[in-house]
């Protein structure tokens, strides 16, 4: 029975308490928050202890720990529980700043402890059935992809001017989803970036609706558009454009019911936001991480990937900004430790 410690009890906190408890092999030991009072609720939830995040890495009785705190507190965090012997899983993305996320890899890279970055997606059985086709070649060689990723609503101003933006704090995960699906990471990112949505963003110094452009070395490409408005809910959609087909993979909807009458054909709108779309990812990811401590194998989301993908956003952000392309390799270069 792996013991769990969770640092943070917020919106994606809950999340990860629901997935640990309900492990067969995982339970959820203590619970830490910076506001004393959404750590007692929720360990008060599930019978966990409330203690501090320090208490929790330096307890040698919890084997694991998973990050749920805000961004720029993770590669401290990543730093202190490896080093204290714990096997992490820590929410996207490392960090807001590229140099420190690469810092903290270098920190880390004696310990054996393995470390999971919570890209939740790849978790997901509609994406990991569309890898296993275009990896089982059954598209032929993939050319396209396009990643289609709306939010229903735009989060508060106040969220906005700490999120690290939306290249960092949306867009990561079709970064991703990018080099999950393809195998690999680009060469070059281009992107365009607008606040139509909400002109208070455009003053917060974000944007709200952009386009990323990825050009692989041997010629594939892929476009990736993010909006945080979608009228009509969750719009999570992806589609690879093969030599020999195409894989789509379509939303989720709140039911499968579809109206036939004399004035259209009409259905049900798609599951509204990223709890409802991705509890069963969520589940999934726990699930992947538990498997292979036990098994005392190689996590299937690495720290690497964490990186790559906060390169990325950082490549797409300066794109945005310069209007040029950017090399990847002009972003993610090895740091001295
Ligand atoms: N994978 C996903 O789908 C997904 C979804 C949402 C959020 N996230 C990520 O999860 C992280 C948290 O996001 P959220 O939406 O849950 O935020 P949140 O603000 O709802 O929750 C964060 C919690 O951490 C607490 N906290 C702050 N500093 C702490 C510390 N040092 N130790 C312990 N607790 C501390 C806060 O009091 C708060 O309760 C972010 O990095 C975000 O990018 C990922």
């Amino acid at each position: 029975m792996l013991s769990v410690g969770l640092l943070g009890a917020g919106r994606i906190g809950r999340v990860h308490a629901q997935a640990i408890t309900a492990h067969p092999d995982s339970t959820l030991s203590a619970v830490s928050d910076a506001v004393a009072d959404a750590a007692s609720q929720l360990a008060g939830e599930y019978s966990a202890q409330v203690r501090s995040s320090h208490e929790i890495i330096a307890d040698p009785a919890i084997d694991a720990v998973l990050i749920a705190t805000p961004t720029d507190t993770h590669s401290d965090l990543i730093e202190a529980a490896t080093q204290a012997g714990k096997a992490v899983l820590c929410e996207k993305p490392v960090d807001l700043d590229l140099q420190r996320a690469m810092a903290c890899q270098a920190n880390v890279a004696d310990h054996q402890k393995p470390i999971m970055i919570g890209f939740n997606r790849r978790f997901d059985p509609n994406f990991s059935a569309m890898k296993a086709a275009s990896d089982a070649g059954e598209i032929g060689k993939t050319e396209l992809l396009s990643i289609t990723s709306f939010d229903p609503a735009p989060p508060p101003v106040s969220y906005i001017k700490v999120s690290g933006g939306l290249f960092r704090d949306m867009m990561i995960h079709d970064f991703d989803m990018a080099n999950y699906l393809m195998g690999g990471l680009p060469v070059a990112i281009s992107a365009v970036g607008s606040a139509v949505v909400d002109p208070e963003i455009g003053q917060a110094g974000d944007v709200d609706t952009a386009v990323a452009t990825l050009t692989y070395s041997d010629g594939r490409i892929a476009v990736i558009k993010n909006s945080r408005r979608a009228a009509y809910g969750y719009d999570q959609r992806v589609e690879m454009l093969g030599s020999e087909g195409l894989l789509q993979a379509q939303n989720v909807l709140e039911n499968t019911v579809i109206k036939s009458t004399a004035d259209g054909v009409v259905g049900a709108k798609p599951t509204y936001f990223f709890l409802e779309r991705y509890m069963t990812a969520y589940k999934a990811e726990w699930a992947a991480f538990v498997d292979a401590i036990t098994a005392g194998q190689a996590v299937p989301v690495t720290l690497e990937d964490g990186v790559a993908a906060l390169a990325m956003a950082e490549a797409a952000t300066q794109s945005a900004g310069s209007g040029r392309p950017v090399q990847l390799s002009d972003i993610l270069k090895p740091v001295a430790k």
